[in-house]
């Protein structure tokens, strides 16, 4: 039961707190306030101080108000010291609002709705109707044990069976929409079960609660998995799958030696019980989202450094770079976040089937800090850059580290990136190419651009982003050079993008390309690529453009950026072809690189300036 806030606090104002301390320890005058041995640990020198409003022990740490200092001082509860401090204030303890009491009884009416629909999908898992999905999860690998353990159940087939069974039990159509399990109309007619065909997942809070159910389809079929929708007791953005388990295994002491249990943070429901079953009690998931700062904060209610495990592929990345952007700015002395990265194309319950628990021990070992991921990150594709990209990276690195909201924390973070900036691209002595044989990455630097200003070298970068997005096909064959562009931020978003798209399968044309990045919300950014003039011939034309023109103007443009290092790396790829050395991107881009700068010489221009 909740009091009426503005209720306390015209029992603290009118609860003299000098005076309720004074009654049991003696006080002493400090200035205009009080001071005293503290009555919460053994002291024979005052550091226990009395304000207007709270007490504070600088020795222990004791803090609150009057009703906290009644309540620990005396080892009594909230209700009753509230009480007998009105009683004494001449205050009368208001009856709970109505409002809120009828929200709490509707929660818990929710909640009892929700576990008759648990215990009756459970029952039916075990029943006939139930043969395929149980046998589903045994196939994938759960043992009975777990499936009890995790409450698996089975849906049936919607056909009205969930409403019917439960009736009896006073459960109607509107409660069961209320739990976020059935559609009604207007009118509050029965339209449909939320949540059949499917085995199901009970979603707790931390405190073991049910709040609302996970649906799997068995094999293949959209949506795969189903959740509840938001309800009174259900908000996605708080909870976490797996977390009143995880909660319990932390907090259970381990024998000595025992290694901790981890607070792992995966992708799915399935990867949860695979791991908890395999020994990692520890795992939870979001339920289908990205972290949310409000996850982040339950998760540091339970451990100071969860670990966070992502996928290698693009798409993995992206929600590694999401996380640490929303871990940044909450970061302090003991909250952080780790990170594990997984092998391509595996999830953690793949990767368990696969390659046994051994395999997650050791990635969960490799867990890696913050700061270090966070460079990776930060530095993806840099190599040997140039000074104003040193300069760009600095300040990229400052940035992030700026992010964290606390100062002292913020100025550490800033200078083991800049540390790490320092020795990972120590200028070479001379500065001059390396000369250990490998194959020559060169940067394309904004400096070395022959032909003058930042503002032709952006144009470049521009169009060359835009004959990708108008030939995606083009990707592979310059992948390497262009990523090695120290792109402006929105073009340095589409490239990241496209990037993504390449190695998540999105097929290479330029409107499933265009669809994609629409959706993940970089229309804009797209749009303005393509839209502003000059623009080539292999954006503007007809799509009949052979592919080796179109290799070849982006080439021409990549070499205007810096002719004399686009000449130098020619001629080494030249030699290293005569030499049989050349490796086979370089291979398949060199006849329009040798066509581009042929016209280059030749003085031709392919700018449409129309
Ligand atoms: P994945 O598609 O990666 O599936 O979804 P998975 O966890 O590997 O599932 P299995 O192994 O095929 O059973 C990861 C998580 O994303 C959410 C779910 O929370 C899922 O666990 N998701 C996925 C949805 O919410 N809806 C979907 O259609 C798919
Ligand atoms: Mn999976």
């Amino acid at each position: 039961m909740a009091l009426d806030p503005a209720f306390l606090e015209e029992l603290r104002a009118r609860t003299p707190i000098a005076a309720v301390i004074g009654r049991r320890t003696k006080l002493v005058r400090s200035g205009r306030n009080w001071k005293a041995c503290c009555p919460f640990h053994g002291e024979k020198t005052p550091s226990f101080y009395v304000y207007d409003d709270h007490f504070h022990c600088f020795g222990c740490g004791a803090h609150g108000d009057v009703i906290t200092f009644v309540m620990q001082s005396e080892g009594r509860g909230f209700p009753e010291v509230v009480a007998e401090l009105a009683a004494e204030a001449g205050l009368e303890v208001p009856r709970a609002d109505p409002r809120q009491r009828e929200s709490e009884q509707r929660a818990r009416d929710l909640a009892e709705v929700l576990e008759l629909v648990q215990a009756a999908w459970v029952r039916r898992l075990h029943a006939p109707e139930g043969r395929g999905g149980l046998a589903y999860l045994r196939g994938r690998g759960l043992s009975d044990e777990t499936i009890a353990g995790f409450g698996l159940g089975w849906s049936g087939d919607g056909r009205g069976g969930l409403l019917e069974e439960l009736r009896p039990r006073g459960v109607t159509p509107d409660l069961l929409a209320r739990a976020g399990l059935m559609r009604v109309d207007e009118e509050g007619r029965p339209r449909g079960e939320l949540f059949f065909n499917r085995v199901t997942f009970p979603i707790r809070d931390r405190r073991g609660g049910l709040v609302s159910f996970g649906g799997r389809i068995l094999g293949d079929g959209q949506p795969k998995y189903l959740n509840g929708p938001e309800t009174e007791l259900f908000s996605k953005r708080r909870v976490l799958f797996g977390m009143d388990r995880a909660r319990a295994a932390l907090r259970v002491a381990r024998p000595r030696g025992a290694p901790p249990v981890e607070l792992l943070v995966v992708e799915g429901y399935m990867d949860v019980i695979a791991l908890h079953q395999a020994g990692f009690p520890g795992a939870v998931a979001p339920l289908g989202t990205a972290l949310t700062p409000e996850q982040m904060e339950a998760l540091w209610r339970l451990a100071p450094a969860p670990i966070l495990c992502f996928d290698g592929d693009g798409a993995g990345q992206r929600a590694a770079v999401k996380a640490a952007e929303t871990a940044l700015p909450l970061l302090s002395i003991d909250r952080t976040v780790r990170f594990c990265t997984l092998p391509e194309g595996e999830d953690p319950d793949s990767l368990l089937r696969a390659r046994g628990a051994g395999a997650i021990a050791a990635l969960v070992e490799g867990a890696r800090p913050l700061s270090a991921v966070l460079f990776d990150l930060l530095t993806r594709g840099v190599r040997d850059p140039g000074p104003e990209q040193r300069a760009a990276l600095r300040r990229r690195l400052a940035e992030a580290a700026a992010m964290v909201a606390d100062k002292g924390l913020a100025a550490e973070y800033r200078s083991t990136l800049l540390d790490r900036f320092f020795e990972t691209y120590r200028r070479r002595p001379g500065g001059g190419p390396r000369k250990d044989g490998a194959v020559r990455r060169s940067v394309v630097t904004m400096d070395a651009a022959p032909f003058g200003t930042l503002a032709a070298t952006e144009e470049r970068m521009r169009i060359l982003t835009a004959i990708l997005l108008r030939h995606p096909a083009l990707l592979p064959e310059v992948e390497d050079a262009y990523c090695r562009l120290d792109l402006p931020p929105a073009l340095g978003r589409v490239r990241a993008a496209l990037m993504d798209a390449a190695s998540d399968g999105v097929p290479m044309d330029a409107g499933a390309l265009a669809a994609w990045l629409d959706e993940a919300g970089l229309g804009e950014d797209r749009a303005a690529v393509l839209s502003a003039r000059p623009l080539p011939m292999a954006v503007t034309a007809a799509d009949d453009l052979m592919a080796v023109d179109v290799a070849q103007e982006w080439w021409h443009f990549y070499a205007l950026m810096n002719v004399r290092q686009f000449g130098e790396d020619l001629r080494g790829d030249t030699e290293r072809m005569c030499a049989g050395t050349l490796d086979e991107r370089a291979w398949a881009s060199l006849r329009p690189r040798l066509l581009a700068w042929e016209a280059l010489r030749r003085g031709e221009v392919s700018v449409d300036e129309a």
